[in-house]
């Protein structure tokens, strides 16, 4: 456990899970070994997750700009997709998460997304921990499916253009029923956003790590947790409002 009060966890963690490749490299290996080793990383931050309280956690798996990457590089993380998928289901569905994918799933051969559609259609009632893994996902992306949905509803007549607002887009957007993102985690020594979450960072607090992906494991996210815990969150105000109205947890 973190020690932390309750109400100072992170109702929703986002994480860019960087650094399999190198990982991998100072192994003299491939970098789809990089990726394998990985999965224990996500299973840690899960069992972190469920054990903190965490109510949702989404986890970077491919950006819609990894089809840039060698071909027999995209096949592995396709096929470690498909492993994944068979083996963890069970397990994660014992402890009760609900698993969502996130992205535009139709870039995805048939057996993939069948298996992606069984998997949340599985988990669909569990409300211990909401996991989603962003796939062929890119915040931009996003951003233009929901303004899409925005245009067919004004276009059919059941919405004024006047009536888009943040709310209103907001609820369009990928994640919209998940709790607002309060920390978005970023492994691998990077420190930009590569088309994640954009929207739904606007207010997150960033914590950027050297720890490769591989390494990250249970205490390196009770870090990331106990770092959040000790920010003052202003949202445009002064300190002094905010300690005026935060009730004080000793
Ligand atoms: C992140 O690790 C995993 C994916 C993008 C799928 P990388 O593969 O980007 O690892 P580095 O950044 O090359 O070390
Ligand atoms: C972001 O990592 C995507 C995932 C972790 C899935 P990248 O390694 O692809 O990002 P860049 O290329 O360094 O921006
Ligand atoms: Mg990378």
């Amino acid at each position: 456990m973190t020690g932390v009060p309750a109400a100072a966890v992170p109702r929703h963690i986002a994480i860019v899970m960087d650094g399999n490749g190198r990982w991998a490299k100072a192994r003299h290996q491939p970098r789809s070994f990089g990726h394998n080793a990985g999965r224990k990383a996500v299973r840690e931050a899960v069992e972190s997750c469920l054990r903190e309280g965490v109510q949702a956690l989404t986890l970077f798996a491919f950006s819609s700009e990894n089809w840039q990457r060698p071909q027999d590089e995209v096949g592995a993380l396709m096929n470690l997709f498909v492993r994944a998928l068979d083996k963890e289901v069970d397990e994660l569905h014992g402890y009760g998460v609900r698993l969502r994918f996130v992205g535009d799933l139709s870039a995805f051969d048939e057996p993939l997304r069948r298996r992606m559609q069984s998997a949340m259609a599985r988990t669909a009632d569990n409300d211990k921990l909401q996991l989603n893994v962003a796939v062929n996902y890119g915040g931009r992306w996003d951003i233009v499916q929901a303004s899409r949905q925005a245009a067919t509803a004004v276009a059919r007549g059941e919405l004024q253009p006047d009536q888009i607002d943040e709310a209103r887009l907001g609820q369009w957007m990928s994640l919209a029923d998940a709790p607002p993102l309060d920390l978005f985690i970023r492994t691998g020594g990077e420190t930009r956003i590569s088309n994640f979450l954009l929207w739904q960072a606007a207010y997150a607090e960033f914590y950027f790590t050297d720890t490769l992906w591989p390494d990250f494991d249970q205490a390196c996210l009770r870090g990331a947790i106990e770092d959040y815990a000790r920010r003052e969150r202003r949202y445009g105000r002064t300190g002094e409002q905010v300690a005026a109205t935060t009730v004080q947890v000793s």
